[in-house]
Order: C-alpha cells, then structure tokens, then sequence
C-alpha cells in the first residue's frame, strides 16, 4: 500500500480539513507530518462545526487510527485544550488518536521567543500565529529541542536547561514577558500527553502499509508558505510539500501515492508577504465576505484574491500534484467576470514562472472568464453546475494539467462533489 497525500497549494486554508474528513471512510489511518496549532482545520457535519489545531481531521470517524507524525510541533498547553473542547463536546479521542515520540514540543518560551521575534521586527513582522512555530523548528534543526519521547525521560531536567537557553536569548531583545503565565497549565498538558498512545510512528505507518492498511497524509499550512520553496521569509518553518510527508512520517518516497492538491477558487493568504493578485477593492471586500474568510487559528482577517496560475503550476510540479480539488467554488457565485492570473509582470517582462524576486511590485497578468450567477450550496452533482463554472474548471484543468476530482461547493461535509 502507498500514503495518499492532501496539501495545500496556495497559502494555507484551502479547506484542508473539511475534504480530509469527508476522504476519512477510505481510509484506515490519517496522519499529521508537520506544522502543528498554527494550524485551523475547519470540520462541519451535522450541524456541528469544529476547529482542529494538532489533531487529525480524520478524528470524528470512529474506528480510524490517527496519528501525529514526527515532523509535527505539539504543544501541550494547546494540545490539551484541543483534547478538552472536543470532551466537551461529547468526543473522547484519546483511544484514537497515536503521537510519535519524535514530534518536537513547543514550551511556552517558544512562544515567548516568537512573540518578541515579531515584535522586534516591526513592519517586517512575518505575521505568525504567535503558537512558537519558528523558534521550536530552530531548536530542531539547531539541535537543541525536546521531543514528546522526552516527557518520559527527565522531562524537568531538560525542560529548566532549555528554559535557561530561553531566558538568555530573551535578553536580546527589548520585550516584556510573563513566563509564568505562558507556563500555566503545561503540567496538566504534560500529563495529558502521557495519557495518550505515545509511539515509534515511523515503524507503526510502515507496518500499517505492509500490512496493507491505506492511509491518508494530512498537510498543513500551504505550499506557498513552505521553508524552502514559500514566498521566504514570509513562509512557515516546515517543509509543507509532499516530500515534507517523508520526512514527517518516517516514509521512503516510492511509497506516496496520490497526491492531491488542494485549491481556493480564488486565493487568500493571512499574515505578512507578498500576494500578487490580492485586491485591495470592493470585490476583495467581496470575496472576504462570501467567503467568510477570517482566520480560523488567530481570527484576522485573510486577505483576498483572484487564483494564480503562475503560483498554482509551481505548487503542481513542486509536489507532483495527481488530483486536484477546488474548494469554495460557491464563493464566486454572482461576479460578472471572474479573473485568473496568467503570468507576473516584473520589470516591464512577463514571466509565467514563480520567482525567487517575488515582491509586492509584481503585477499580475489577468485572463477573464465570464461568472455564473447560481447559487452553488445546494448543487448535489456536477450535472446541475452551471456553464461557466463548467468553463472554468475545464480551463483551470487545461492550464493545469492536472484533472480536478472534487469540487467543494460549501463547508459542509455533505456540500462536496466528487466527478
Ligand atoms: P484549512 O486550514 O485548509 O483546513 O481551511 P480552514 O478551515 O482554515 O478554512 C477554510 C474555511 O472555508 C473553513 O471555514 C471551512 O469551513 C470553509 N470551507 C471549506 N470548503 C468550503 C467551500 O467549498 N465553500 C465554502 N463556502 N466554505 C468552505
Ligand atoms: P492551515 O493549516 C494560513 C501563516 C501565518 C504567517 C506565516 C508564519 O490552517 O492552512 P507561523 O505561525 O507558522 O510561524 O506563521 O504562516 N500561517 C498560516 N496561514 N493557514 C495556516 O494553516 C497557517 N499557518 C501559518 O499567518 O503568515
Ligand atoms: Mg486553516
């Protein structure tokens, strides 16, 4: 058996999570490999709407085992407060849900360190989420991070150590801070770390696929916001492209399957960066609105635009894209023309490549195609779509190379057409 990939192909919240839950009953393990409460992946079925952070959104169907991979940064403050909230709400996961011992621990100096990072950055700010991605990657990478595996090893000891390490890089910078207040509750988190099944996830996936389970690998994030390839610096710390789902799971790269890349049929991107087809207008205005595009993890407001080809096609070859899957086409619904970019003009050239001098100065290069007026939240097969968005997922397709599979008409699980 091979890993089936679903990731993101513009700047995260492409609707991740809603398509990841309705793909779950295919499915008999779904798995995290990186990022980690920066992440919002938004469930609703039922009447019932739901925010996952850490957690796979593979959790509300019982009798799947989901995992948090090892390329993923936990927090447990966070982590027990997603636990909590969903006992809340009637759902005990814990029995359902395996985290490998190699996933990296965000403590509340990371979070501490990415809060004055951004402070002092002022203007240049990367606009993160503030859950201390970045500092807790740099303590992976530098070699001086803690991993879930340690809360079973001396976990005080090397918990006050790296804390003194904090403290000491805290004085570079001229930032208040509380550290016992971002400390509250990490005990009780810890505890509830233990209480999960804490595993060598790298063997576990393998076995699974030996033993011929299918399995289903979750992205987060987006792949305009990964370390490597992202619009750097405004990016994420972790690699969110399909190879990214090798090294957060511990799986060789003949054993990916499908991958499929995930799409807005517009674009958004929330925090700091460049975004050559945003609109600053009324019809960005527009797009926010219909599309109720405020941030699922920190609330901004995201900012809007028409789809990039340009950055689309990057995303497509980047990870090697098998099946697309466009979400919120019921959010263009009602405009006259819809716009799609084509190529960048960048000192009086066009290029139709994603470049590494991407700055706010690209000007996008528009095609347009005619908008549909229906509503689209209650079309239950693609025979009732109309013309024009026929049009625009043939041209999309065409341009793309790549055959869109599913299109999502509305954030419910039931609001999903599979061609
Ligand atoms: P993720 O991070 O990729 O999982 O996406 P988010 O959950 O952050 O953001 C996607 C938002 O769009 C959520 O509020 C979803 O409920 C919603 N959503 C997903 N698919 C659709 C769709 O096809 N139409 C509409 N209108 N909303 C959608
Ligand atoms: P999902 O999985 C959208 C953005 C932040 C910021 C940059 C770095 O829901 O699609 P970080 O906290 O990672 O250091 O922030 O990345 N960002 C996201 N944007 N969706 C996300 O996740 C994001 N996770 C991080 O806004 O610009
Ligand atoms: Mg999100």
């Amino acid at each position: 058996m091979k890993v089936d990939v679903l990731l993101g192909l513009q700047w995260g919240d492409e609707g991740k999570g809603k398509v990841v839950d309705v793909l779950t009953p295919k499915y008999d393990v779904i798995t995290r490999f990186q990022g980690g409460p920066n992440a919002g992946h938004t469930l609703e079925f039922d009447n019932f709407k739901h925010v996952l952070h850490n957690i796979p959104s593979g959790i509300f169907h019982t009798n799947k085992v989901n995992i948090v991979g090892n390329g993923v940064v936990l927090d447990p403050i966070t982590f027990k407060h997603e636990i909590d909230q969903l006992k809340e709400k009637g759902f005990d996961i814990t029995g359902n849900l395996h985290i490998s011992k190699k996933a990296h621990l965000i403590l509340p100096t990371h979070r501490i360190l990415d809060a004055a990072s951004e402070a002092s950055k002022g203007k240049t700010k990367i606009g993160s989420t503030l859950k201390g991605i970045g500092p807790t990657y740099m303590d992976k990478t530098g070699r001086n991070g803690m991993r879930v595996g340690d809360i079973l090893h001396n976990f005080e000891e090397k918990y006050e150590a790296l804390k003194e390490k904090h403290i000491k890089l805290l004085q570079m910078y001229d930032f208040e801070y509380d550290i016992e207040k971002f400390e509250e509750g990490l005990k009780e988190g810890i505890e509830t770390l233990k209480s999960c099944i804490l595993i060598d996830s790298e063997h576990e996936i393998n076995k699974y696929l030996r033993n011929g389970k299918s399995i289903l690998a979750e992205g987060a994030q987006g792949t305009l916001l990964d370390i490597d390839f992202g619009s750097y610096p405004f990016v994420t710390s972790s690699n969110t492209i399909c190879a990214g789902a090798c090294t957060g799971m511990g799986i060789a790269p003949t054993k990916i399957g499908e991958v499929f890349g995930i799409f807005k049929a517009y674009c958004t991107r929330v925090g700091s960066g460049p975004f050559p087809t945003e609109l600053f207008d009324e019809t960005g205005d527009a797009l926010r609105k219909a599309g109720n595009e405020f941030g699922s993890t920190t609330g901004r407001p995201r900012r809007c635009g028409w789809v990039d080809l340009v950055a689309l096609k990057y995303s497509v070859m980047i990870n090697g894209v098998t099946q697309l899957i466009m979400t919120k086409g019921d959010v263009l619904s009602g405009f006259e023309t819809i716009k799609v970019a084509t190529g960048y003009k960048m000192n009086g050239q066009v290029t139709e490549e994603f470049p590494f001098e991407l700055t706010d100065d690209v000007e996008p290069v528009y095609t347009e195609l005619p908008g549909w007026k229906q509503d689209l939240t209650g079309v239950k097969s693609e025979a009732q779509f109309p013309q024009e968005l026929k049009d625009y997922i043939a041209y999309l397709e065409k341009e793309l190379e790549v055959p869109i599979t599913i299109v999502s008409v509305g954030p419910d699980r039931d609001q999903t057409i599979v061609r």
